[in-house]
């Protein structure tokens, strides 16, 4: 199974950023975790971060046809970007939305998803491990 994992803005700065609310473990160390995860699961994974909502959603574009399933934590994205939740949705890929930190106990505007529609699950709170249990459950599928 081919997976897709995608990291949206301020996601880059993991490891220096907020380190309460997202720990220590930087992205390139949180995608090691994630390729070593994938292969266990018989899976292959292609990570990819980016700070803009359009690269993000050009990148969807380009991997649709070779994934099966989709993993996304579209940072502060997930909170109002339709353009990202609409390109989910025209993948047609099963898709697990993760957040390190718990947003059900941040602020109230966290609390809302543009994903709630498009996705088939959430893990959020978990730490980097989110992006882990994500994998699994789409192993599961
Ligand atoms: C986040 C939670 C978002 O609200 C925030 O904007 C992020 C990270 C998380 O992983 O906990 O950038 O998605």
């Amino acid at each position: 199974m081919n997976v897709l994992v995608l990291h949206g803005p301020n996601l880059n700065l993991l490891g220096e950023r907020e380190p309460q609310l997202y720990g220590r473990t930087t992205l390139a160390e949180l995608d090691a975790r994630i390729a070593a995860r994938a292969a266990e699961l018989g899976m292959t994974v292609r990570c990819y971060q980016s700070n803009h909502e359009g690269t993000l959603i050009d990148f969807l574009q380009s991997e649709r046809k070779w994934a099966q399933g989709l993993v996304i934590n579209a940072g502060a994205l997930t909170h109002y970007s339709r353009a990202l939740s609409d390109a989910v949705a025209a993948t047609g890929l099963p898709c697990i939305e993760v957040h390190i930190s718990d947003v059900s106990k941040r602020e109230k505007w966290r609390q809302f998803s543009v994903f709630e529609d498009v996705r088939q699950g959430v893990i959020s709170g978990k730490g980097v491990d989110s992006y882990l249990e994500a994998l699994e459950l789409l192993a599961r599928r």
